[in-house]
């Protein structure tokens, strides 16, 4: 069945190029009065005033937008949507100033999520994640990019990336799905790093490309995790089994792993808090779209975060995400990152939604499908109960979701 919306008060399109950066970036390409007509999966008209008219048909569901802002399906290009228990343990902890590395080479942090999600089974894991992607959807998210690294052995990380697996054929949203086992060293290896990287070169990666379970491999590049030579080894390894890169990146220390990125050519580089000018300019020239992720900056209480203005000033596509894990961003919602990445970056709401939409897509290798309203793209769509852009970030902490569209079918109402 078709699906027309009419008089929407602010249509935010994100058309035009795909990775968008400096100038492009900053204008979302919104329309006034528009509407936007979907046929089957499909978007198959977009425009103003009244053009709609010609589609209609009694039987397609018209929705009338007037005084609401719709937008591309919001797109979560970085999460760790996949794991068991939860950490609130940690809250005293980070407020007695225990660093988060400190945490986890104490055995806290991601080895005791690790524990949890080892012991958990399949079936209990795919319900624990599938509530946070029933929350994600409520909130206008309709593709996540799901890291694995809460299993950190061959058994639990396939365990994970065959959750991402159902998740995406059983869950409305689309679920793209990343190989992470150098997310920490596991205890079992704390003596012996050297054969840690020699299980995952050797063993996790042959079979997680054999059998198809990710599109892309993921590091943690970070002082007292995996160094940057270590890093490049396990990525280029991937690489050579078909592999796409990402790399966390300089999320707390400067260790040049944003350099990496762009020597290695990487997909993304994510975090970026502590990117050196040199990183930076790696990304621009090597085209790596900078994934940021504001809330984890705030939950870890860094009191800054990566220097997105700088990144576009240097010609970097800036992209964001939640980072959704139990540890740095307990968080399934994209418009709470809107809140920091406006309030905290100084993103304008233009840039936040190319970032959200357009250049998310670019970040997991999606931007011919999805990511703009765009006639033949797919029909994912968010309504926003927002009567313009400004107002969807201007009016913070609240869900701001009216109804939200995916593979042309009404998921969300409200
Ligand atoms: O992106 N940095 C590493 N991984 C996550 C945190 C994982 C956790 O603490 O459980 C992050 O911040
Ligand atoms: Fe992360």
């Amino acid at each position: 069945m078709d699906i027309i919306i009419k008089n929407i008060g602010c249509l935010v399109t994100c058309e035009g190029s795909y990775r968008k950066k400096r100038e492009e970036f900053k204008d979302a390409k919104i329309k006034k009065n528009g509407y936007l007509v979907i046929e089957n999966d499909k978007i198959k008209a977009v425009g103003e005033g009244d053009g709609y008219k010609e589609y209609l048909t009694s039987e397609c569901t018209v929705i009338d937008g007037e005084g609401k802002t719709v937008t591309p399906g919001l797109i979560d290009p970085h999460t760790h949507v996949v794991y068991a228990g939860s950490r609130e343990n940690e809250l005293p902890l980070k407020l007695n100033k225990v660093g988060y590395i400190e945490i986890l080479n104490s055995g806290g942090g991601i080895l005791s999520t690790v524990e949890n999600t080892r012991n958990i089974k399949i079936d209990q894991l795919v319900e624990e994640s599938r509530k946070r992607l029933d929350i994600m959807l409520k909130h206008g998210t309709t593709t996540v990019e799901s890291k694995s690294g809460y299993g950190l052995d061959l058994q639990t990380e396939v365990k994970i990336l065959e959750v991402n697996k159902i998740l995406n054929e059983t869950h409305p949203i689309d679920v793209v799905s990343t190989f992470m086992a150098a997310h920490a060293l596991p205890k079992e290896y704390k003596s012996d790093r050297e054969a840690y990287i020699g299980e995952i070169i050797n063993n996790m990666i042959p079979y997680v490309s054999e059998n198809k379970l990710a599109e892309f491999i993921d590091c943690f590049c970070e002082k007292g995790v995996f160094s940057v030579e270590e890093c490049r080894r396990i990525l280029t390894a991937g690489k050579k089994f078909g592999l796409n890169i990402k790399i966390h990146a300089d999320e707390v220390e400067t260790v040049k792993a944003a350099e990496l990125a762009g020597e290695l050519k990487a997909t993304s580089a994510e975090h970026l808090v502590a990117a050196s000018d040199e990183g930076i300019k790696a990304l621009a020239e090597n085209d790596v779209v900078a994934v940021l992720l504001p809330s984890t900056s705030f939950y870890l209480m860094l009191n800054h975060f990566a220097r997105a203005r700088k990144m576009i000033e240097e010609g970097v596509a800036v992209s964001l995400a939640t980072d959704c894990n139990p540890g740095t961003s307990p968080t399934e919602s994209l418009q709470t990152v809107m809140t920091f990445a406006c309030f905290g970056m100084k993103l304008f709401p233009e840039e936040i939604i190319n970032a959200m939409t357009i250049n998310a897509a670019c970040a997991i290798n999606r931007e011919s499908e999805i990511g703009s309203i765009e006639v033949g793209k797919k029909a994912d769509i968010a309504i926003f109960n927002s009567k313009n852009l400004n107002y969807l970030i201007y009016h913070f902490g609240a869900n701001a979701i009216d109804t939200v569209i995916k593979n042309g079918k009404i998921v969300v109402k409200n």
